[in-house]
């Protein structure tokens, strides 16, 4: 077992002898990401983070490495921490390290003392800026480390799951310091949780177990946007595909995408392969484990990898789970069928593929260096509270990013601007 040895070091990678190829896949990732490149170009000549103290807890990829060289440009001393032990590409650590000055603590596969080791040491940074994916960061602020959040101004959240805490924190009085959604800007969601995990997650289910999708019965969890885009993406490479659900207009919103729509326990007969993307615990539970047939394969790519209940499966299994492919565990029940897990129920994207491509990662890390921006500028102004990205921020990197696809749209004329704004003209 690895020690806990971030407090004295200034950096924990597993090796910078990686840090060649994770220096040529961050470079290969930038040349999908033409936003973030102008906005590097700027925060460069500007200097808008100058001296700030940023740390950040996110997947550490190849496009998280491009937004930490965002973040340097603009003049952050910043710290990187993974927000899950399956994700780091520990190439793009070394890298980083190595070649672009950030101090990186992250190192994939660290157990769960190093885990929060890791979050410690960007704790220690005392940053007056944070940036989180699923709020990690955040809760340890507020917790075991409330006492390194003296000086944070604000904080930046990536994901849905973590906008949902934080909203519950505002909620219960005990947000200690404003909070900016990304998440919920459109140019993030809209386009990251659905063509970045729709993409990411089958890419993650196909490189772990080599399955053709075509002909499967696809049992599609969660209808949101990560939802939406999965059980597109499915259908498209010719699955059957079911959705399930609990929000009845989100049901309704599938059934008339044209996707079968029942409860979990009717589905789990059937399906081939099952796809949680709910944010939510124990979405597959016992009973759904004993009513799978043989074979079926089971993954997640929700945050947390609470949506499957592993203990539950564990305790119908024979024995203990015996991993066949890399990322593919094999749990035996007593009848003889055999339940495939993948990547222990974390984010299957992440930890068996690449993550979201960079092309969608542009978007969101665009809007994620904007929104630190705007967290700086309107420091001590914003009150404590979760905060939305101005519209502005997000009508800027659709505009750039429509720019660099060479797409042209139309304006509205001086009439049209007077008739939608108006209330009686031609009627
Ligand atoms: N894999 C990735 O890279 C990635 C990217 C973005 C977001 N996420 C994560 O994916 C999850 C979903 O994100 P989203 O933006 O689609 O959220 P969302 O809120 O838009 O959708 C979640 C859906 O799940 C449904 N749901 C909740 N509990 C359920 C249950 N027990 N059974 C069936 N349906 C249930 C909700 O009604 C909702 O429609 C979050 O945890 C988010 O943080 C992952």
């Amino acid at each position: 077992m690895r020690k806990h040895m971030a407090k004295a070091k200034q950096h924990d990678v597993r090796s910078l002898k990686l840090a060649d190829e994770g220096k040529r896949r961050i470079l290969w990732a930038d040349n999908d990401m033409p936003v973030l490149q102008q906005v590097r170009a700027r925060f460069e000549k500007e200097k808008p983070l100058k001296g700030r103290r940023m740390s950040a807890c996110l997947h550490v990829t190849a496009e998280t490495a491009n937004l930490c060289r965002t973040l340097k440009a603009g003049g952050a001393d910043l710290v990187l921490c993974a927000s899950n032990p399956l994700s780091t590409q520990d190439d793009v650590a070394a890298s980083l390290v190595r070649d672009f000055g950030v101090r990186v603590y992250a190192i994939t596969g660290e157990d769960r003392k190093t885990y929060y080791s890791h979050i410690e040491a960007a704790c220690k940074h005392t940053p007056s800026v944070t940036m989180d994916d699923g709020a990690d960061l955040v809760n340890s602020l507020h917790g075991e480390f409330a006492k390194y959040a003296g000086d944070i101004v604000a904080s930046m959240e990536e994901t849905t799951t973590g906008v949902i805490r934080l909203r519950a924190m505002a909620q219960h009085g005990v947000l200690k310091f404003p909070v900016i959604a990304v998440n919920d800007a459109a140019t993030k969601h809209l386009f990251d949780n659905r063509y970045g995990t729709g993409q990411s997650t089958l890419d993650g289910i196909v490189r772990a177990t080599d399955m053709l999708l075509a002909g499967k019965t696809v049992v599609v969890i969660g209808y949101g946007w990560c939802g939406r885009g999965v059980s597109t993406r499915a259908r498209g490479a010719g699955a059957n595909v079911i959705v399930c659900e609990v929000d009845p207009v989100r049901a309704l919103e599938a059934a008339m995408d044209g996707f079968r729509v029942m409860p979990i326990k009717q589905a789990a007969r059937i399906g081939d392969l099952f796809i949680t993307v709910t944010g939510d615990i124990h979405v597959i539970d016992d009973p759904h484990w004993k009513l799978m047939k043989d074979g079926a394969v089971v993954c997640n790519s929700g945050h947390f990898n609470v949506e499957l209940n592993l203990d539950a499966l564990a305790k119908l299994a024979k024995g203990k789970p015996t991993e066949v492919r890399n990322g593919v565990e094999r749990y035996a029940m007593p009848d003889g069928k055999r339940i495939f897990i993948l990547a222990q129920g974390r984010l299957v994207n992440l930890a068996c593929a690449e993550g979201h491509p960079a092309c969608v990662m542009d978007m969101s890390f665009a809007t994620q260096a904007l929104a630190t921006e705007y967290a700086i500028k309107n420091a001590g102004k914003m009150g404590i509270d979760v905060h939305d990205v101005p519209k502005s921020i997000d009508k800027w990197v659709a505009t750039l990013k429509l720019k660099s696809m060479n797409i042209k749209i139309d304006k509205l004329t001086p009439e049209q601007k007077k008739y939608l704004a108006s209330f009686d003209m031609g009627t």
